[in-house]
């Protein structure tokens, strides 16, 4: 890929003191206030409470799940559950998630999945599952490499993959069985210097490629990587700056968090927070909202932006993904549950 490969940033971003604050503000959508907007033909899915904070389709409709991430800045409502792994088939109508089961050398109780990715070997069909792993109780960044045994519903895992430069991850994209692109979220590794990086608004965080032979920063001075996929022709990486606004200079006013490109359209999808700041500072009585963003044409001169599903929490909360499979569109969310309906 290499030269071949163009990156598009796309834009969400986190805001000095006085003007920093007004940023901030700003930059998380303390002041934002929106029109919400409904699906008419959603269920909640049962079994999923905790959160779902990424998901990632096979071509074959079947989808992986995280849930239960862990942080010390973040709300959960089951702080003492391990986080799982689940698989459901999108050619349902009503979903049932299965977790998978992990291989033992893999500690379950401190597992902690983010973001994630998959590697299909078109040799042989054989299904890698990249994870974004902060394992309790350090917090740390990892990518956890497994083989995926669909008919077992298992996850063998192959390789934990450390690297300086992969600090503080929050997404990635595969490209092979052992090689990915990565956003980072933070330069710090300490929690109460990322809670100083945020809110100085520094332009610190990048964009890694890494292989077994070869890791590099590939795109330096983003606030804060977030969602990253790769185009279905394989030519574009997209990634969300998370306190910028936009995607691919394509300003969708809000914070998109992870995206999804629909593999037969091209669109790119994406959950995001129209008001980044009840994610962090949560209050049961004024919740997180939740925002499904679609994006047309990306590469056009007049992309087209549309807000598919905005709720106020009631339903659903903090989403931060969103994918789409034959007019089915299930939606994720960092700690809460998550929601799955028909489009027409
Ligand atoms: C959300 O909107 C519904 C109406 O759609 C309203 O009943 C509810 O009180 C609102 N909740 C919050 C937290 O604003």
């Amino acid at each position: 890929m290499g030269t071949m490969l163009k990156l598009t940033l796309l834009g969400v971003t986190l805001g000095f003191l006085g003007e920093r604050i007004y940023q901030f503000c700003h930059k998380t959508g303390f002041f934002k206030e929106v029109e919400l907007i409904d699906l008419p033909n959603c269920q909640l899915v049962k079994g999923i409470e905790y959160g779902s904070e990424d998901i990632h389709l096979l071509p074959n409709g079947l989808a992986f799940i995280s849930s239960g991430l862990k942080h010390p800045a973040l709300k959960s409502f089951a702080p003492n559950k391990p986080a799982e792994i689940f698989l459901v088939d999108l050619n349902n109508d009503v979903l049932h998630p299965k977790p998978l089961q992990l291989s033992k050398d893999i500690d379950a109780s401190s597992f902690n999945p983010h973001g994630l990715s998959v590697y299909i070997d078109e040799r042989d069909g054989t299904v890698y599952l990249f994870v974004v792993n902060h394992p309790i109780p350090e917090y740390n960044s990892c990518i956890e490499i497994f083989k995926f045994d669909e008919k077992q519903k298992y996850l063998l895992h192959l390789k934990t993959i450390k690297h300086p430069l992969l600090q503080s991850v929050n997404d990635i994209v595969a490209v092979g069985p052992e090689s990915f692109y990565a956003t980072n979220d933070y330069y710090f590794e300490s929690v109460p210097m990322k809670i100083v990086e945020g809110f100085l608004g520094l332009k610190w965080t990048n964009l890694v490629y890494y292989s077994p032979r070869n890791v590099r920063e590939v795109a330096p001075g983003l606030y804060s990587g977030n969602g990253i996929v790769i185009s279905n022709d394989k030519k574009f990486i997209y990634a969300v700056d998370i306190m910028a606004h936009a995607i691919n200079a394509v300003d969708v006013d809000t914070c998109p968090d992870n995206l999804f490109v629909d593999p037969v359209t091209g669109d790119i999808w994406t959950g995001a927070h129209p008001n980044a700041y009840k994610v962090f500072f949560y209050k049961d009585e004024d919740p997180p909202l939740s925002e499904v963003i679609r994006i047309q044409k990306i590469h056009s001169d007049h992309p087209i932006v549309t807000r598919v599903y905005v709720n106020n929490g009631s339903v659903i909360q903090g989403s931060s993904v969103a994918a789409v499979y034959k007019k089915k569109l299930i939606i994720g969310t960092v700690f809460h549950k998550a929601l799955y309906c028909q489009l027409d």
